[in-house]
């Protein structure tokens, strides 16, 4: 087994060093493993193994992520294994009648993020760094810091002040990393955090990192397995900084490549209205990302200028893929739905179910195609914009799906009138359908 990181701009191969962009060319750099074998059948098998490093559901994927590290090394909170959903409700609601919805938020900081972090921080002790650092919308800054934490290597965050969630810079600021608010967004803190990490010899590990994206990919690779290995039609994910696009694409052709899927599936990346340079540049074919100043009230995906544009395009041209930009309206509609459904999820993970809904209603995605949507992150991250939300309180936003609490005197005659019937005259509205399924 080989394993080096090839430049994606020049194809200069290196030695898996504490690298993240060429020697060369200063491209971005991509993990190549090559002469892997493995079956469904083991991957399968590995599903039984208990506490090993072989139940997260990162590590059982191993050979197809990171063969060369030694298990001691391994940083590991069992992230993954992740819920696969199906919800009646959220079928209606998209006009998708084959509609699952993979629970990122599950993971054990909230967001997928933990996936490519459990691999970036095993790297970054097997290459015995003393700090790690990324640039943040929050839930990277979370996962980096807890995962630095348990590893026992510092960690400093660069984040864009008053940009984040409370859920996050909470979580952030708890698991101790050094947190540094830039005033600015995004953009502003990924290009500071570049800087400071070549200056001060930080280990990056924002997706720019190319082992925060092998780890990504088990994302992909569990979605499949979970489905007995039959490829959905169609993954829908948000799109910010484009890694997750990167990861799910790679992750598909290796799949093909290795004869675990035999059809491709369809990947629909989806931004924001206000931070949608990625849907421009594919819409009106440029040959490059053309930033804009981002502005959405899906705080995590609220970017002007993804750096993983390049390998992101590439997935999309690999899957035959598109590319949608959904309103914030849009956004916490389907938000609204994922949550009364009592599943859940932030904002910026109910892009995918509003792009599915859009793209369905365009007849791209066809009658019968199945579709799963990828919800990134946990309805906790973002506490503020739910209750916003239901309390009516957003601006420029009509709460369709409103749910306000509601003020009555502790008085019992005064809660029978706001309740109004009792509850054994309701009709049973539910009928024979079980509304969640869990897969
Ligand atoms: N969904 C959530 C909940 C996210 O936090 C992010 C990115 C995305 C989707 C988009 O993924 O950047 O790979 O295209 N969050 C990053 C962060 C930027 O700092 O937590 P992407």
């Amino acid at each position: 087994m080989a394993v080096s990181l090839v430049c994606v701009e020049c194809g200069r191969e290196h030695e898996p060093s504490g690298i993240w962009r060429c020697e060369g060319c200063s491209g971005m750099l991509e993990v190549r493993i090559s002469e892997v074998e493995i079956s469904r059948e083991e991957l399968d098998a590995r599903l039984s193994y208990g506490n090993t490093h072989y139940s997260s559901g990162v590590w059982r994927y191993k050979e197809l992520i990171h063969p060369l590290i030694e298990e001691k090394m391994i940083v590991s909170r069992h992230e993954g294994n992740t819920g696969l959903y199906t919800h009646s409700r959220v079928s209606e609601f998209s006009g998708i009648k084959e509609l699952y919805m993979k629970h990122e938020g599950e993971n054990p900081t909230g967001s997928f993020k933990d996936r490519g972090m459990t691999v970036g921080i095993s790297e970054a002790v097997r290459l015995g760094s003393r700090y790690v650092g990324c640039a943040s919308t929050g839930n990277t800054s979370s996962s980096l810091a807890s995962y630095a934490s348990v590893a026992g290597i510092s960690s400093v965050v660069f984040v864009p002040s008053g940009k984040i969630a409370l859920g996050k810079l909470s979580q952030t600021l708890a698991y101790g990393a050094k947190a540094i608010q830039i005033n600015g967004n995004f953009d502003d803190a990924m290009r500071l955090v570049q800087e400071a990490a070549e200056r001060l010899g930080i280990y990056l590990l924002n997706s720019i990192n190319p082992w925060r994206i092998e780890g990504q990919k088990a994302m992909a690779f569990e979605l499949i397995q979970q489905l007995g290995w039959e490829s959905p039609d169609w993954i829908c994910l948000p799109a910010g900084n484009l890694g997750n696009t990167s990861a799910v694409g790679k992750a598909l052709s290796e799949l093909v490549g290795l004869g675990l899927i035999e059809d491709m599936p369809r990947i629909a990346a989806v931004q924001a209205d206000g931070a949608s340079p990625f849907y421009n540049m594919w819409k009106n074919g440029y040959s490059e990302i053309r930033p804009v100043e981002p502005h959405t009230l899906a705080t995590a995906i609220s970017i002007g200028n993804p750096v993983s544009w390049k390998k992101a395009m590439k997935s999309i041209k690999d899957t035959n893929g598109v590319v949608e930009r959904v309103t914030d309206q849009e956004i916490l509609d389907a938000k609204a739905v994922i949550d009364s459904s009592g599943i859940g999820c932030e904002p910026a993970s109910a892009a995918s179910l509003a792009g599915a809904k859009r793209l369905r209603s365009a007849n791209i995605i066809k009658e019968g195609e199945s579709v799963a949507c990828i919800l990134t992150g946990s309805m906790l991250k973002d506490p503020e914009i739910t209750l916003n939300y239901h309390m009516s309180r957003l601006d420029g936003i009509d709460a369709r799906h409103m749910n306000a609490p509601i003020a009555v005197e502790a008085d019992i005659d005064k809660i029978v009138e706001v309740f109004g019937k009792n509850a054994k005259e309701l009709p049973l509205d539910k009928g024979e359908v079980t509304p969640l399924e869990i897969l």
